[in-house]
């Protein structure tokens, strides 16, 4: 049996739990079902159809949300506001997001502006959500072709894992979450880095204890850099390894390339940027290419539309005053933030 884990987030303004387990949900929910939190649930349309055991009896406490990213819109939102008050969803509810990232980050904006903030509660489904979403309170939804512009720092009252959910979640998708994995350990971890590069067979088989560690040491990881820098002014940045290019291959993919597949390539080619520029050694673009390589990740892109690629880029969030900001590692596994990125000159990495 697998034991369970608690990893407490502390810092000035936010401290709550997150608990890694297995067969952990089905307890958790009666506990919110029977407690005083009044519940309401936003469930993943595809987790309520395979789980549908676990949601409770009264139907009107749960909305469904079809979970794309054409749907992390205001319109979805409004209706998610709209299922709360219906609900009368005074100060005493709780929201619950129960589903992959992109449920928790809509659902967790809108716990964040009803009433000013209510209480919300995250339960991931996929790896990415367990290892990343899910975890420092970043919240949103896209707008105007720009991914998760419009949003809030808004933290969840407790995150739980429970490691079960991943049985029905399919290879592609894991692998798309484990992306977020490899670059939390690419740019603060060298020894985990090496755990993974030398187990991947075993991550690939998802042998289960070593999941445990493996989901564990991603979250702590992650929170040990948001209680340093919650809203993202410095370190924090750091946690953006690969995701300057990824979310302008998502809009210029159409979305076919999903969230973690383009963050592979991202880390593959702003890593082929920074030796390019000299910021990096040639040895710490191989590691990374090795190990995107050894999980079979797509580790080539050609760019569809130059012009949607480019104005994606500079409409994307990392794209600030000090122009566009790059995350690198060096061969140590050591992140670091470079910044004026010259945006022509990054295009045309796609073209060596
Ligand atoms: N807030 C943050 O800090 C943060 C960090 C990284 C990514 N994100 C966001 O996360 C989103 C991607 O999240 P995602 O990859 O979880 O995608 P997702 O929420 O779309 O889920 C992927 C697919 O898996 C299905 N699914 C979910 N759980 C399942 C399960 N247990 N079994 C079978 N199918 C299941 C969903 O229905 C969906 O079709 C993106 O929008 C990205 O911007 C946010």
């Amino acid at each position: 049996m697998i034991q369970l884990i608690k990893q407490n987030i502390v810092s000035r303004d936010l401290s709550y739990d997150i608990t890694i387990s297995s067969s952990i949900i089905e307890e958790k929910l009666n506990y919110y079902e029977s407690s005083n939190l009044n519940p309401l649930y936003i469930v993943d349309e595809n987790i309520s159809k395979i789980y549908s055991k676990l949601l409770p009896y009264d139907k009107d406490r749960v909305y469904i949300f079809t979970a794309n990213e054409k749907n992390k819109t205001f319109k979805e939102l409004i209706k998610i506001e709209e299922f709360l008050s219906k609900n009368n969803a005074l100060r005493g509810s709780t929201l619950i997001a129960l589903g992959g990232g992109i449920t928790g980050d809509i659902t967790g904006f809108a716990a964040s502006i009803f009433m000013r903030g209510i209480p919300f509660i995250q339960i991931p489904t996929t790896y990415l959500s367990m290892v990343d979403s899910s975890i420092g309170g970043k919240t949103g939804i896209n707008f105007d072709d720009a991914k998760n512009i419009i949003g809030s720092f808004y933290q969840p009252k407790e995150v739980i894992i429970d490691i079960n959910f991943l049985e029905t979640l399919n290879d592609e998708e894991f692998l798309n979450g484990f992306a977020e994995t490899i670059k939390v350990a690419a740019i603060s971890d060298i020894d985990f880095f090496n755990l993974i590069y030398d187990n991947y067979q075993n991550i690939i088989d998802r042998d289960q204890e070593l999941l445990l560690k493996i989901i564990e040491q991603s979250c702590v990881l992650k929170s040990n850099i948001v209680k340093e820098d919650t809203y993202e002014t410095n370190k924090r940045m750091l946690l953006n390894f690969g995701h300057t290019l990824a979310h302008a291959i998502e809009i210029d993919s159409d979305n076919q390339i999903t969230h973690g597949y383009a963050v592979a390539l991202g880390m593959i080619y702003e890593m082929k940027y920074g030796v390019e520029k000299g910021y990096i050694k040639e040895e710490a673009y191989i590691k990374i290419l090795d190990m995107l390589k050894r999980f079979n990740y797509q580790t080539e892109y050609k760019i569809n539309n130059t012009d949607i690629f480019l104005s994606a880029l500079l409409k994307d969030k990392k794209s600030t005053s000090k122009g566009i900001t790059l995350v690198l590692t060096d061969e140590n596994m050591v992140g670091k933030i470079v910044e004026k990125i010259d945006a022509e000159l990054l295009l045309n990495i796609f073209n060596d």
